[in-house]
């Protein structure tokens, strides 16, 4: 369907969207962080919201504009990440990970800068952060809410994309996963994309064009059914 003619269909359903790139600091001035602009998760959320959802959005240092009518919570670290979605997915019909939230975290946060020692380099001592949505995705019953994550890969060829997408949607016991290759610096930041909407019932759909098209084009997937629900 075009956009025009999907109307309302999300009235009445809640749809929790996290967006942008969780930063794991290393010291005052200094973190580790990924490359994501936000602009697909926020894309996602204006979209829900046009649909007339209730939008709730979890927003990771993202850089571009937030659309209106929907109700944010900030988080900088992936700690504050899980906190906030554990608050924001009560309730809700639709959780969206779109946001890349940092796999490390220094094992300790130095107070002050660190200068460099001479000559030498440094070693870090990285811990993993908690996989929230693994942790959405084992901890909910009944299959709701619907649980959809993003994974952006770099892979060798199509087969091995949707490979790598399948054993990723199974290990985070999530409804969906929306795939994207990033090979040679592909996606990140940019207006246009194309993604593989692929489902644990083992369905997958294409999108290209547009993140605003992209993302209607998802939610349009995920909205219609849960594979994990009924049966
Ligand atoms: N994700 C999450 N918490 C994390 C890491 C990732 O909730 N600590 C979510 C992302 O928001 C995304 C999905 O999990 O929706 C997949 O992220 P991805 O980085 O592709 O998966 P990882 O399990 O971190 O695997 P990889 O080693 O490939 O980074
Ligand atoms: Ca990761």
């Amino acid at each position: 369907p075009s956009i025009a003619t999907r109307g309302q269909d999300l009235h009445g359903r809640t749809v929790v969207v996290s967006a942008g790139g969780t930063r794991e600091p290393l010291d005052p001035v200094r973190y580790l962080g990924n490359s994501s602009s936000g602009r697909m998760g926020m894309a996602l959320a204006r979209a829900a919201r046009l649909r007339g959802a209730r939008v709730r959005l979890v927003r990771a240092h993202t850089e571009v504009a937030t659309p209106s009518g929907v109700d944010v919570v900030d988080v900088g670290t992936t700690a504050e990440l899980d906190q906030a979605m554990s608050a924001a997915v009560e309730g809700a019909d639709l959780v969206v990970m779109a946001v890349a939230a940092a796999d490390f975290t220094p094992a300790r946060t130095a107070t002050g800068k660190i200068k460099k020692d001479r000559d030498s380099g440094l070693t870090l001592e990285l811990q993993q952060t908690t996989d929230v949505l693994a942790r959405l995705g084992a901890g909910r019953s009944g299959g709701r809410p619907t649980l959809v994550g993003f994974a952006a890969e770099t892979a060798a060829d199509p087969d091995r994309l949707l490979e790598l997408g399948r054993s990723k949607l199974a290990r985070k016991k999530a409804d969906w996963l929306v795939l994207n290759d990033v090979s040679g610096g592909k996606v990140f930041g940019s207006e246009g994309t194309a993604v593989t909407v692929i489902g644990s019932d083992g369905s997958a759909v294409e999108a290209a064009g547009s993140k605003e098209l992209c993302a209607h084009r998802i939610l349009d997937v995920v909205s219609a059914r849960s594979p994990n629900a009924d049966a």
